[in-house]
């Protein structure tokens, strides 16, 4: 039987809850496929804080880079938020990122029809939503030099961050975008801001260079306003958004209210070589932690990309994905994607849910 060595992330607030409920799901889909998975839990953001120190130990990097695959649940809580920019939870996750060389951010939106009534767009706008934002994750003004705090010229303190691509960063996001929108419907919405700024300018350029490569492939391109308008406008005529680190954080998290809540939306954060990263796109949701009210199928289903996407195991992947569609055809809802009629759970039942729909499948197969 294939074995796959998993490291797990769970973070802080919600992640430890979601990180539960998706490694079990993980373990039962893959022992229908003949496939074991050995996990070792490592410490991320405030968690490796309290315990080490710093936000991302050296060993966690080491353990990761040495796996199969890595599944993160969210880092961050009110702890932290007032530490110095090397000790804060997101500075791990940004080390984490740049450590494994992830730089392409798969981010899906799908409007499942199960739950058209938890988006809060009218029904004909959001039914049949299914989009792909590939957000780069290890460049921009995230990481860009010079950054800091200083003084002006009238003695104010200032803060400064800068927007900086080189060309061999935009070449490799857009071929995966290219790649994805190929598979897809063939369909390429480059956003920028290249009426403004130079990164944008040189981000438009190249991505127009690679579109030679892809005559299949219909490009074009967007300013980063019009698309936030337009996602809530018309958000059906897009197939695959191509953007930077900071558009891509901002519009994913946009575009999964169209799907009824953050709390569905997975991801897969890819490099050239070496594991995948996949990780809910949502945080540690502080509001909710410890309250097992927390929704865990953004990671569950960031457990099918893990599959499918890291491991290459597409039948486990779908596995996954048909029985969340199922606990859904039931009726089995968590708050945040709850409606009338419908059974609210908690995250652990839910997530037993879950299991139960994978194990029924093993029946019929
Ligand atoms: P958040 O995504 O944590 O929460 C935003 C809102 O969505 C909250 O009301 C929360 O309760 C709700 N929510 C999020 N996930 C949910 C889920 N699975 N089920 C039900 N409801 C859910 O964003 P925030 O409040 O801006 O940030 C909180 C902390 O998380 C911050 O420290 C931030 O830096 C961090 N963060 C981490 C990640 C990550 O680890 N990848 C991502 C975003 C934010
Ligand atoms: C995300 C988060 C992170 C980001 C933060 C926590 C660093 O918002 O994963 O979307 O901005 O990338
Ligand atoms: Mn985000």
């Amino acid at each position: 039987s294939k074995r796959y060595n998993i490291t797990l992330l769970p973070g802080d607030g919600i992640g430890p809850e979601v990180v539960s409920v998706a490694k079990n799901v993980l373990t039962l889909a893959g022992s229908q496929q003949g496939i074991e998975f050995e996990f070792r839990e490592m410490p991320v953001g405030g968690a490796a804080l309290d315990l080490v120190g710093v936000p991302l130990p050296d060993e966690t990097l080491s353990v990761a880079k040495q796996s199969d695959a890595i599944l993160l649940g969210a880092i961050g809580g009110y702890k932290w938020d007032n530490n110095e920019k090397h000790l804060k939870p997101e500075t791990g996750l940004l080390q984490l990122r740049a450590g494994l060389g992830v730089f392409a951010n798969l981010r899906p939106a799908t409007v499942l029809p199960q739950l058209v009534d938890s988006s809060t767009l009218k029904k004909e706008v959001a039914e049949g939503v299914d989009l792909m934002v590939v957000r780069e994750l290890t460049g921009g003004i995230y990481f860009g030099q010079p950054r800091g705090f200083g003084k002006n010229e009238k003695g104010e303190e200032i803060g400064f961050n800068t927007e900086v691509y080189a060309t061999y960063e935009i070449d490799r996001i857009a071929r995966v975008a290219f790649e994805t929108a190929r598979k897809r419907r063939g369909k390429l919405c480059s956003v920028d801001k290249a009426n403004v700024l130079e990164a944008s300018m040189l981000w438009r350029k190249r991505v127009t260079m690679m579109a030679s490569h892809y005559p299949d492939v219909e490009l074009t391109h967007m300013y980063v306003d019009n698309a936030a308008m337009q996602l809530i406008r018309d958000p059906k005529q897009f197939d695959t958004i191509v953007t930077n680190n900071i558009f891509g954080d901002i519009l994913s998290d946009e575009a999964s209210m169209l799907t009824g809540s953050i709390g569905m939306l997975p991801s897969a954060c890819l490099g050239e070589s070496g594991p995948g990263l996949f990780e809910p796109i949502h945080g540690s949701a502080p509001d909710i932690a410890g309250q097992d009210k927390a929704n865990p199928l953004a990671t569950v289903l960031s457990v099918a990309m893990l599959l499918r996407y890291g491991l290459q195991e597409e039948n486990a992947a779908r596995t996954i994905e048909n029985a969340v569609l199922e606990t859904l055809n039931k009726g089995f809802r968590t708050g945040d994607i709850f409606s009338t009629g419908k059974k609210l759970l908690g995250c652990k039942e839910i997530g037993e849910e879950v299991m139960k729909s994978v194990g029924s499948q093993e029946k019929v197969s």
